[in-house]
């Protein structure tokens, strides 16, 4: 493919063959001299829409360490402020001849739309609502080495679903490589169209995570509830908030989860989510930097060939 914009149109295959060559980044992130030429010569630009702590430094990293040039467009700080669209923005920096562009946009879809004006392979860091395809790449690497496997889990999906861009892309992943999704949440966070995604769903917590592998916790979106119901913080983490007792009804050796930003005693128990005999969550933050690697090599080996092709 040309783009990473989604989990949706990929193949198990293409899953398990990215997955299988981020394990080899993260061994060389674990080196001293964490350095590979794969992406030399090539221009990597972020264009964060949206603000991000993980995904931008992650991309910002990965470029880097396969020897790319990465510039960081600040957008609050760019033409956009005087009124210059995406569209626009986008077909300036394509005149510049990037490689690669990631992108993250509060709007569902805008990822999609600038992919259809560019040149250059497009990175899909998060849209709206929509997808956020390299955090479930992420957590599926994540899943992978902690289970050993990535089919046949049990997997449950806790919290505000309904403005997850991560729930949706991690439901999509889990489903293609056959495991058992369960969203857990009030019915006022479940998305309308939920009865279509091929999920069991609970209200109740407890009776949602029982038997679990891994345990999924997710943040309030507030951000984006625009008027619409907010649950009081403190009602909240009573009746889903993860906390030791609700874990309990997990299997003994279920792993828990959460993309981040997290807000400790919201949506999970803070000495919960420094458990290292539970918490993947730094784990989930490592495989990032190695999934964003491999995303990147297979897209720019797809360019690379693409030319070759061309120029034949
Ligand atoms: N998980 C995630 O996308 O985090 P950031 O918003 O910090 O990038």
């Amino acid at each position: 493919a040309r783009h990473l914009l989604g989990i949706e149109p990929l193949h198990p295959v293409e899953i398990t063959t990215l997955l299988d060559l981020a394990d080899t980044y993260v061994d060389l992130n674990r080196q001293a001299v964490k350095h590979s030429d794969v992406l030399a010569g090539l221009t990597q630009i972020n264009m964060f829409f949206e603000a991000s702590t993980r995904t931008q430094a992650s991309f910002e990293l990965a470029g880097k360490r396969l020897g790319a040039d990465v510039m960081n467009m600040a957008m609050q700080a760019s033409s956009i402020k005087k009124g210059e669209t995406l569209i626009d923005t986008a077909l300036t920096l394509n005149a510049m001849h990037p490689d690669l562009l990631v992108v993250r946009h509060p709007n569902s879809g805008a990822v999609d739309l600038l992919a259809q004006k560019v040149n250059c392979a497009v990175l899909n860091a998060g849209d709206g609502r929509h997808e956020h395809p390299t955090q479930a790449l992420l957590d599926a690497l994540t899943i992978r080495r902690a289970k050993g496997r990535l089919h046949r889990l049990n997997v449950a999906i806790c919290g505000d679903i309904a403005h997850s861009r991560v729930a949706r892309s991690n439901i999509l992943l889990l489903g293609k490589m056959e495991n058992r999704v369960r969203l857990i949440g009030p019915p006022t966070l479940m998305p309308s169209e939920v009865r279509e995604l091929g999920v069991e769903v609970f209200e109740d917590m407890r009776e949602g995570l029982t038997g679990c592998d891994v345990v999924m916790m997710l943040r309030l979106q507030k951000e984006r509830m625009d008027g619409g119901f907010i649950p009081s913080e403190r009602e909240y983490y009573h009746r889903y908030g993860l906390d030791p007792e609700k874990l309990a009804y997990a299997k003994d050796d279920a792993i828990v989860m959460h993309p981040g930003p997290m807000n400790r005693g919201v949506e999970i128990d803070g000495i919960l989510a420094d458990d290292i005999n539970r918490s993947v969550i730094q784990e989930q933050v490592e495989m990032g930097v190695a999934v964003r690697m491999a995303a990147m090599d297979l897209l720019a080996r797809n360019l690379r060939a693409a030319a070759t092709d061309g120029a034949a």
